[in-house]
């Protein structure tokens, strides 16, 4: 018999290449998406699987819909993507951040508690929950200091899973992961916004691009290479927290360089500026994971290095336009 999975989030740019691994691994899979006038499969499009995953309207927020959705699915893995998910959205929106970050993962909890309590579940959770903590490398024993609305509504996500574990023997994980990007990415995320500039002013559709604060450093990696952490932890034996990282840093600097490089366009700085619109009240500085804990236990590699992923963003998205 086939395995069932569902994943929550199923259209936005992780679901659908998690769906698509479970697909090739051969599971049933069930996605969630809200519900909506005009539905966008667009991200499952693009992966070509639109039509091998079964949708199924809910919403995380409505406990109701989980409970309902997981008693009659009792899916061997439950994957909870879902999130109100940009960091710039969730100091107007602190609110609604909280009730789908926070709320959202708890009634999952405690549907699977209920209903289901051999289900596997995996949380969405992320290296914005470390803040400023450390100028260093950040792992699974770092301390959480999260500067964001959204940070603080994602770790309270994260005990809870952790509470779930210990208190019920769930097989409830974290996975702790750092930026991932890839030609489906939200194009409000920095690297996707880059990259869809940098195709518009090689098409002569745009002469700039502005963004906030461009001294932030980030660990970026390939969404594709990411979803794989999330499946190997919910293979595992026992449940844990991962940190799922590339272990190398970037600035937005490196990334509009590499950007600019490969679409042919020389002086990259004089096609970028800086607008305080874009810059938030409380910033992220620095973030750069060790994954040790994951390549050790789990045997997860990264396989997309950062200018290959750049570069990849780039011609997709120069090949859209035209
Ligand atoms: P994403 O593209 O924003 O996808 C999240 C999806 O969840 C969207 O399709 C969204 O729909 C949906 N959603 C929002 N509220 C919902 C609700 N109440 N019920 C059901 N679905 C809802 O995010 P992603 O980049 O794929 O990230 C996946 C998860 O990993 C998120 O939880 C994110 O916070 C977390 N994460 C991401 C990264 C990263 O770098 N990408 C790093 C660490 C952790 P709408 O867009 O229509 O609202
Ligand atoms: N979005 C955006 N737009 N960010 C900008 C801009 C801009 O115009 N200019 C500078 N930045 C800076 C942000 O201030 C931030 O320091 C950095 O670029 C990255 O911003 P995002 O791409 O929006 O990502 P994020 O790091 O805030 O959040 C993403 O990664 C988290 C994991 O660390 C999201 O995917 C989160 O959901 C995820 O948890």
């Amino acid at each position: 018999m086939k395995k069932v999975a569902f994943v929550t989030g199923i259209a936005g740019q992780d679901g659908p290449y998690l769906a698509k691994l479970l697909l090739e691994k051969d599971y049933k899979v069930y996605g969630l998406m809200k519900r909506y006038s005009n539905p966008n499969l667009t991200n499952l499009e693009f992966l070509g699987i639109e039509k091998d995953v079964e949708l199924i309207t809910g919403d995380i927020t409505d406990d109701g819909s989980m409970n309902h959705i997981i008693k009659n699915l009792k899916p061997n893995e439950i994957y909870n993507l879902a999130a109100q998910s940009f960091v710039g959205a969730s100091w107007d929106l602190n609110k609604l951040t909280t009730e789908v970050n926070s709320l959202g993962p708890l009634n999952i909890l405690n549907s699977i508690k209920m209903h289901s309590p051999s289900s596997k579940y995996y949380q969405a959770s992320t290296s914005e929950m470390y803040g400023n903590s450390n100028g260093g490398r950040q792992d699974e024993s770092t301390t959480f200091k999260p500067r964001s609305p959204y940070g603080v509504s994602k770790l309270y996500a994260y005990w809870m899973t952790v509470n779930f574990r210990e208190s019920y023997s769930l097989h409830a994980s974290n996975g702790i992961l750092f930026n991932h990007e890839s030609p489906i990415r939200g194009k409000e995320f920095v690297t996707r916004k880059i990259t869809d500039g940098v195709a518009r002013i090689k098409l002569g559709l745009e002469d700039k691009i502005t963004l906030g604060n461009l001294d932030a450093k980030r660990d970026w990696g390939f969404a594709g290479d990411f979803v794989e952490a999330m499946w190997l932890m919910l293979q595992q034996e026992e449940p844990g927290d991962y940190v799922v990282a590339t272990g190398e840093q970037h600035s937005i600097g490196d990334v509009l360089r590499i950007a600019f490089k490969h679409a042919g366009i020389e002086n990259w700085e004089s096609y970028v500026s800086s607008d305080p619109r874009f810059k938030r009240p409380a910033e992220l500085h620095s973030l750069c994971g060790d994954p040790t804990k994951a390549e050790k236990i789990l045997g997860w590699q990264r396989k997309t290095d950062f200018d290959g992923l750049i570069k990849l963003m780039v011609e997709e998205d120069i090949a859209r336009l035209k």
